[in-house]
């Protein structure tokens, strides 16, 4: 038998119910807080990648030589890519630029539980504003976003790069050596970290006070026993969420963020019901366009694991919406056969869902499969009643049945 690649999946009919469902309302909560859509390429040049985001991303990308010798990529990522398009083509529109995007990415990642090969992200990126409110606003937009989906259990901690990479300035580190120590914070490897530190010369008590800031985690009161500008930006954003009626978000100084260009405030979400792999969304303010040949534009962006949102929906027992077939047609007869399509065909223009008997089955078989495939009525075309201008509709919930004037059947669906 043929396998699909390791850290892929197929989507049974049922799941893309669910998944185009959820998609539907992530789009339409974008388009509530003024964000448009875009799209990019599923590949690009490979250095869009490597240029600024980080070793963790670059030795996990599916990266090849195409036929003309040119170096290729799948998107590990959609933030690189919308830059690149700002900066080959959007820099006349209005700015803010307020823009989401829908689509799959791939990492060459150690599949598990929450963690593909292949797997979609749900993003916005807000360019040309540096401000505590334009970062609450993108924070504001992932909150909502995942609040629309339905799931409760989930927190946001918010940090800022910012405070660690100055205190690591402060004790002796260089941006480049700076990198890497940053890595170990993000994965928690405080033991790593320390002896990183320690190769460059930093003292004991500056390391130990780097270590101290990260974790500074709890409520956005914390913040008053930190001082400096960062702490103080900080402070503000918290007042913004609050006027935007977003509760459950903490102060966590620990947020590094896996990817290297964010620059200033670095957020994340957390579904605790999922386990190692419970990060749901990551975002941050950073600036990259200087870097793709255009002028420095400062943006905040987010993207959210769209898999891994479906997931944590499903240990709350929440399954997204799901969708009924309106009616089954049923002709009782060869002769009804062809009245059965025609009155299929003006349901369907109607725009009402409907299907019709294509096995040429009893009416005791086509009602057992009406039922399995969740049909809502069976409209039964026969002779008699087709001689009085009428079709029989079985209501397949309560079993009752009344006759309809075919004219009227649209009308009596819906
Ligand atoms: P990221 O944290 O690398 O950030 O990815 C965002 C989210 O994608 C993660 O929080 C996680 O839910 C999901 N994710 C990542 N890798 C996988 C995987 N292998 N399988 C399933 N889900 C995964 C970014 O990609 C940034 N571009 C976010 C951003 C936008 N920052 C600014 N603007």
């Amino acid at each position: 038998m043929s396998q699909r690649p390791r850290g892929t999946r197929d989507f049974t009919p049922d799941e893309m119910e669910a998944r185009r469902y959820l998609e539907g309302l992530f789009r339409t909560e974008a388009e509530l807080h003024g964000f448009k859509e875009i799209a990019t390429p599923i590949f690009e040049y490979t250095e869009l990648f490597t240029l600024k985001s980080g070793p963790n991303i670059v030795d996990e990308m599916y990266a090849f030589e195409d036929k003309g010798g040119r170096q290729i990529a799948l998107r590990p990522e959609l933030t690189a890519p919308t830059m690149r398009f700002f900066v080959n083509d959007l820099t006349n529109y209005p700015r803010p630029l307020k823009l989401f995007y829908f689509g799959q990415c791939f990492r060459y990642e150690r599949p598990q539980s929450g963690r593909y090969r292949e797997f979609f992200q749900f993003g916005a990126e807000l360019l040309g504003a540096a401000n505590p409110e334009s970062d609450a606003e993108v924070i504001a937009l992932a909150a909502d976003t995942i609040g629309r989906s339905g799931l409760t259990n989930y927190v946001i901690r918010i940090g800022h790069i910012g405070i660690l990479r100055e205190r690591l300035y402060k004790g002796g580190a260089t941006p480049a050596n700076a990198s890497p120590i940053l890595q170990k914070l993000d994965k928690k490897l405080f033991d790593e970290a320390r002896a990183l530190m320690g190769q460059i010369g930093m003292s004991s008590g500056d390391v130990e006070e780097v270590i101290r800031i990260t974790e500074v985690v709890g409520s956005p009161e914390l913040l008053e026993e930190q001082q400096g500008e960062a702490s103080d930006y900080l402070k503000e954003l918290f007042s913004v969420l609050t006027e935007y009626g977003i509760a459950n978000a903490q102060v966590d100084l620990g947020v590094v963020r896996g990817l290297d260009y964010y620059t200033g405030m670095v957020f994340e979400m957390d579904a605790p019901s999922l386990g190692a792999e419970k990060q749901i969304c990551g975002g941050g303010s950073y600036s990259l366009t200087e870097l793709f040949g255009g002028d420095k534009v400062f943006s905040t962006g987010f993207a959210i694991g769209f898999d891994r949102t479906l997931l944590a929906l499903e240990r709350e027992g929440l399954t997204p919406g799901k969708r009924r077939l309106q009616a089954y047609v049923v002709p009782t007869s060869d002769r009804m056969r062809h009245k059965a399509f025609t009155i299929v065909a003006r349901l369907r223009k109607e725009g009402i869902s409907a299907d019709v008997d294509l096995m040429r089955r009893s009416i005791g078989k086509n009602l057992k499969y009406a039922d399995a495939v969740g049909a809502r009525y069976v409209v039964i075309v026969g002779e008699k009643e087709d001689a009085q201008g009428s079709v029989t509709v079985r209501n397949l919930g309560s079993g009752d049945q009344t006759l309809v004037s075919t004219r009227e059947l649209p009308k009596a669906l819906k």
